[in-house]
């Protein structure tokens, strides 16, 4: 039988005010799938070995990928796809995203198709829509490309890749909250439509983020890594927030947002960073509100790759 697995990392989605568009790979997490071919059949069938995770190939963000790489290449077949994942689930690091990218990279491997990068983005964005409902492709842009990435377009896709020219690691705050359909929930909660002077804000402080990222500006970025569209509209499920950001920031974090959809916090940090006072004040914060947590460590990440035995 013949197998290809692949690795992705976790990510941070949005960045503050990048709403559905930033996105940064970390090592805080990895995911690993393996996509085995079975057999020949008339038609795309797919077997899932998921741990916890969905096993329903409709509800996996993993097989829902494969899936939309075999219809748009013509192929059929019998495949099992088996995921071991330690990204921890719906708290906003990205472990769908990630599923979706490895399995991807993984049938590209296996049936040596040759994707493009945002090809692979593509189909792994169409696997998100099962955990999330609508298209994103902030998590998967990242765990494809790895770094900080910019979705430029989703039709047709097209991702930039963007250096960070300063020593960044990253503390994710992990509130062990469990809210079934957190990602699709939370997006129902964003407006539709802002005004013009939200707009301008809004432009101002993701040009202030990536400015802060790409030059390496500590306090460009904390000036840029503020949004008041979508996390305050999403503010109801993560009450706890704002008074860890103001901790952070106090403790000369070099940004604070909401990863992706929550409710974890991604603290951007460096050597002025009083990392000790952050752990130490976010958890109290937390304590008192009766969520237990954990904090990671992590570091900026490559993209997804196939490992080597
Ligand atoms: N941009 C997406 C959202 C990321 O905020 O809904 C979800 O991880």
């Amino acid at each position: 039988m013949r197998t290809a697995t692949a690795s992705a990392y976790s990510s941070s989605a949005n960045l503050g005010p990048g709403f559905d568009t930033m996105g940064l790979a970390h090592d805080a997490g990895l995911t690993k799938i393996s996509v085995e071919f079975i057999e020949r059949s008339p038609k795309v069938e797919l077997e899932l070995n998921c741990g916890n995770l969905p096993t329903n190939p409709s509800e996996n963000t993993a097989s829902l990928a494969v899936k939309n790489v075999l219809e748009s290449q013509g192929i059929n077949g019998s495949f099992r796809i088996c995921i071991s994942n330690d990204i921890p689930l719906g708290l906003g690091l990205g472990s769908s995203g990630a599923s979706a990218a490895a399995a991807v990279v993984a049938i590209d491997s296996l049936l040596d198709i040759g994707l493009s990068m945002d090809e692979k983005v593509n189909f792994a964005m169409l696997g998100e829509t099962a955990s999330s409902g609508t298209p994103h492709a902030d998590n998967v842009a990242a765990a494809i490309y790895g770094g900080l990435v910019m979705v430029e377009s989703t039709n047709p896709m097209k991702v930039r890749p963007l250096k960070i020219n300063r020593k960044f690691s990253f503390l994710t705050i992990l509130p062990h909250m469990s809210i079934p359909g957190k990602t699709r929930i939370s997006r129902t909660l964003v407006p539709s439509e802002v005004s013009m002077s939200q707009h301008i804000w809004a432009i101002r402080h993701t040009s202030l983020m990536v400015s802060g990222f790409i030059n390496g500006d500590r306090d460009a970025l904390r000036a840029g890594m503020n949004d008041h569209i979508v996390e305050t509209s999403r503010m109801q499920m993560f009450p706890f927030y704002p008074e860890i950001k103001k901790i952070a920031l106090k403790n000369e974090a070099a940004g604070v947002c909401i990863s992706g959809a929550g409710p974890s916090i991604l603290v951007v940090i460096d050597g002025e960073t009083d990392v000790e006072s952050i752990l130490s004040g976010a958890g109290a914060v937390l304590k008192s509100t009766g969520i237990a947590f954990s904090i990671l460590n992590s570091n900026l990440a490559g993209g997804a790759y196939i490992p080597e035995n």
